[in-house]
């Protein structure tokens, strides 16, 4: 079996995952990924040095090996905070009304992949498969190959790929995509992402794509896929029938008072709609007022990406709303909203999981979303709650059995609420199993598997 060399800007290592954060469906999906895998997770170590030097910092933890490089302030600032977060993400999550472009942002972005390139290199021997992920790091192929890596690479895009009318806002757009052509397969998670990169490849780049996604450009073959990335399912219901999910779950039903409990858990991010979510929430309030007192909305929101003003203003925004829905519906002996910044181990969010009558998961635009995933595994089989999903999550094309909303429009999410609360358990029980299907048999496990068969194939065609 070939080795893998997994890059990612962010690398966390099995033992840190325990602890509570802001981790994203990434880190996750990868530590799982390698725990099974014999190979080397690279990346970023998070920490900044005065210098950059290139020193590996390698260790062994739980049968993952990570190598961790430093980077300098200013790479941090150009690239992370810069090029990646505020260019792309904003970008690539179709809010061009928030992408900040600065040339300064580019060049920082090109020298960390270079940083990158130069620093892994000595790390790939001649049979492994490398396997680069996300946006942060589109140009490390081309790189690579500059450098003469002739091994397997790939690429594995966790976010959204935009349509093409609003990708060419993009300064130097092309020079992104072509970088992208070197490696030897791009991987998306739906075949809308996939259909819009085609797409740009055939209008702009003038390469020719066919069917299968196989795409031909200046005498190269490259394959493009989708890879719906899914829960690590085994580990997640271990953690969920832990008693640390048990007590989590207590805890929170006991604290309800036997309100109906609705369940948000999102990184405080500008995409996952939680503005329009809580706008919602009190549509449902003012729409039902009998509901007054029988109900509360749990939102755990993480913050992330502090440093960026857009994540700045959705942290104040969201206060401000909060203060006003409580302010406005609340009563004696009754909060509406409990709003809570920060984040907790996932066998403990499990038990909340399980204890909410409905999960809330409303983005405006997500490349997958792995929360809906995990609310369905953590339900009770037999008393199971109600998913509400965003019909523009990525996971929505997996999950047709939730209820399907626009979460742009408060009225429909609001009789969404109302439609969950009021479903008896039959169809709850029906539409529970159907989703714990492809939540079972899509997971983590086949998406890694599919992923790195679909390049060691590529490795033996050449
Ligand atoms: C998303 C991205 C990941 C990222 C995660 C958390 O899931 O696809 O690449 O790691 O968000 O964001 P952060 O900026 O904290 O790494």
């Amino acid at each position: 079996m070939s080795r893998l060399i997994v890059i990612s800007n962010r690398v966390s290592a099995p033992k840190a995952q325990s602890a509570a954060g802001a981790q994203g469906g990434l880190a996750v999906a990868l530590s799982a990924a390698l725990r099974e895998h014999r190979g080397i997770w690279f990346g970023w170590s998070g920490k900044e040095t005065e210098e950059f030097t290139g020193h590996l910092d390698m260790q062994r933890n739980e049968g993952v090996t990570t190598a961790t490089i430093d980077l300098e302030q200013q790479d941090i600032d150009e690239y992370y905070n810069g090029y990646a977060n505020r260019t792309l993400w904003p970008l690539f999550h179709y809010r061009i009304d928030l992408t900040e472009y600065e040339r300064h942002f580019g060049s920082g972005y090109e020298r960390v992949n270079e940083r990158f390139a130069q620093s892994v290199m000595p790390l790939v021997e001649p049979d492994d498969l490398v396997w680069v992920h996300d946006y942060h790091l589109l140009p490390l192929g081309a790189m690579l190959r500059e450098k003469g890596v002739k091994n397997r690479i790939g690429l594995f895009l966790h976010i959204p790929w935009p349509p093409t009318r609003l990708f060419v806002s993009l300064p130097f757009h092309e020079r992104l995509v072509t970088s992208m052509l070197q490696y030897d397969l791009i991987g998306f998670q739906t075949q809308e992402w996939l259909e819009s990169f085609l797409h740009y490849v055939e209008k702009e780049l003038g390469g020719k794509t066919h069917p299968d996604g196989t795409v031909e450009y200046k005498g190269r073959t490259v394959q493009a896929k989708a890879f719906p990335i899914g829960i690590d399912f085994d580990e997640f219901t271990e953690g969920a029938r832990s008693k640390m999910a048990q007590d989590a779950c207590d805890r929170l039903v006991k604290s309800a008072r036997d309100r109906k409990i609705i369940i948000g858990v999102d990184r405080l991010d500008y995409s996952k709609g939680l503005a329009e979510r809580f706008d919602s929430y009190e549509r449902f309030l003012s729409d039902n007022p009998e509901m007054a007192g029988g109900v509360i909305l749990l939102q755990i929101a993480p913050p992330s990406r502090e440093l960026v003003a857009s994540y700045q203003n959705i942290r104040e925004n969201l206060e401000t709303k909060t203060g006003h829905i409580n302010g406005a519906h609340a009563d004696v002996d009754w909060v509406p909203i409990r709003y809570v910044n920060r984040g907790y181990p996932r066998a403990e969010l499990a038990g909340y999981y399980r204890a909410a009558d409905i999960g809330l998961v409303t983005p405006l635009r997500d490349g997958m979303n792995l929360v809906a995933k995990e609310y369905v595994a953590a339900q009770d089989p037999e008393d199971p709650g109600v998913l509400i999903l965003s019909r523009f999550a990525g996971s929505a094309s997996q999950m047709p059995d939730a209820l399907m909303i626009n979460p742009h429009s408060a009225e429909e999410v609001s009789e969404a609420i109302s439609r969950a609360l009021a479903m008896p358990r039959t169809e709850r029980k029906k539409r529970y199993e159907a989703l714990m299907k492809s939540v079972r048999e899509e997971d983590v496990v086949k998406w890694r598997e599919d992923f790195v068969a679909e390049l060691f194939q590529k490795q033996r065609a050449n």
